[in-house]
């Protein structure tokens, strides 16, 4: 008994003392390196062998700058980053604060032409997601992931189920940070939750590419706390250090046409009038053209256009409807592609924020 009370206290304490920070993971931009008699050319020999972390499989530390045929391997962060070829992982354990919700980001590029996926997974959660990288220019592109803690620990894993003839193929992974989410609330200023895209995933500070929501297959938890992307194709989180933004920090591009779309399921009074109030416009990104957001709540639908510059701005949109039933599903999908001016082989498109949803007296 009192080994139980004195173990619950010191599990208590550590939750307290241990709760780990917003940003990168420790090691978490592998700049702390193995050992030169732990490692064949560039190919990590032991499964401690990087400070921090535990591999299996077939990992190599890569430097920025190392060739790779005739590709030169660039990083983004600092100077070096890890390679997971065929059912190669990346593990490392912390201490979580058991029932929060985490989000965690990663760099990653693709150096092969296949397709590429990665499993990224904290017990008792996973999410395979497609590697695409086809949204920056640089071939880098970060995704973000959620998970409720289950435990007072989390071991997040990155593995690359792949089996390729090349071995040395498979995704490389430059920095990964974690950040607490705390899910907003709707209130009786919006109904809807997160509408100003506020909560979400962490940004790293050194890349200018946004975080890209995965599509939400097969998670419970999203990234973008109250919102699901429902589509094939990711959307982008944007931060006003690097974009233009419609209204406080953050929004939301979406960058793949009718294949990336965002809901939320609200509550609403059957018969009762609402407005869905939202802003339309672009990331100052160089994605110049004739754009168009659909918003949908349940069957009604606007479409809004926007003549994009490329250059930053916005406008502001309302969708007023009567609902006809007690929950409705509110939607925002691009109606085109779009690419940037600058860069034909990024996908871009418009971007929408300071979504909120009030019950109105009388039309
Ligand atoms: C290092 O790699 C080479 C080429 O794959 C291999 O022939 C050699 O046996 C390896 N050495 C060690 C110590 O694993
Ligand atoms: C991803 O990894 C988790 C944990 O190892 C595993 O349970 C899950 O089946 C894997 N998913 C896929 C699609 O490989
Ligand atoms: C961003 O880059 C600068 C210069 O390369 C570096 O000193 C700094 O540590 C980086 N910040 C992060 C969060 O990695
Ligand atoms: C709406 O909510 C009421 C009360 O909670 C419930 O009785 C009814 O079945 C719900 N209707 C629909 C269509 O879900």
């Amino acid at each position: 008994m009192r080994g139980f009370i004195l173990l619950s206290v010191l599990l208590f304490s550590c939750h307290i003392a241990f709760s780990i920070r917003d940003g990168l993971l420790p090691n978490g931009n592998f700049e702390l390196g193995p050992k030169p008699s732990d490692m064949n050319g560039t190919v990590v020999l032991r499964p401690n062998a990087i400070p921090m972390w535990e591999i299996s499989g077939f990992v190599e530390y890569i430097r920025s700058g190392q060739k790779q045929g005739d590709m030169l391997l660039v990083v983004p962060e600092g100077a070096f980053a890890v390679r997971l070829g065929n059912e190669a992982s990346v593990k490392q354990r912390i201490k979580v604060i058991k029932g929060n919700y985490y989000s965690i980001s990663f760099n990653f590029a693709r150096t092969c032409a296949q397709e590429e996926s990665l499993n990224i997974s904290v017990a008792p959660d996973s999410g395979l997601l497609p590697l695409q990288t086809l949204y920056s220019s640089n071939g880098w592109d970060t995704y973000a992931w959620a998970f409720q803690a289950e435990y007072d620990y989390a071991e997040i894993v990155l593995h690359n189920p792949g089996v390729e003839e090349d071995p040395a193929c498979g995704p490389l992974i430059d920095s990964i940070a974690i950040r607490g989410l705390y899910p907003p609330r709707a209130s009786n200023k919006n109904i809807l939750k997160n509408g100003g895209f506020e909560e979400g995933p962490y940004i790293f500070p050194n890349t200018s590419w946004g975080v890209l929501i995965p599509p939400n297959i097969e998670d419970d938890h999203s990234p973008l706390p109250g919102w699901m992307v429902e589509s094939l194709k990711a959307v982008k989180y944007i931060d006003s250090d690097h974009f233009s933004v419609p209204q406080g920090k953050r929004a939301v591009e979406l960058v793949a046409g009718k294949e990336s779309a965002i809901a939320q399921v609200a509550r609403t009074i059957p018969g009762k009038t609402y407005s869905l109030f939202f802003a339309v416009g672009d990331a100052n990104n160089a994605c110049a053209g004739s754009m168009i957001v659909e918003a949908f709540a349940g069957k009604d639908t606007i479409k809004v256009p926007y003549e994009s510059k490329g250059k930053g701005g916005f406008k502001r949109a309302v969708l007023r409807f009567v609902a006809v039933s007690n929950r409705t599903r509110i939607m925002f999908l691009s109606t085109f592609y779009t690419m940037r001016s600058d860069d034909f082989s990024s996908l871009c498109g418009p971007v929408i924020d300071d979504v909120k949803l009030l019950s109105v007296r009388r039309p």
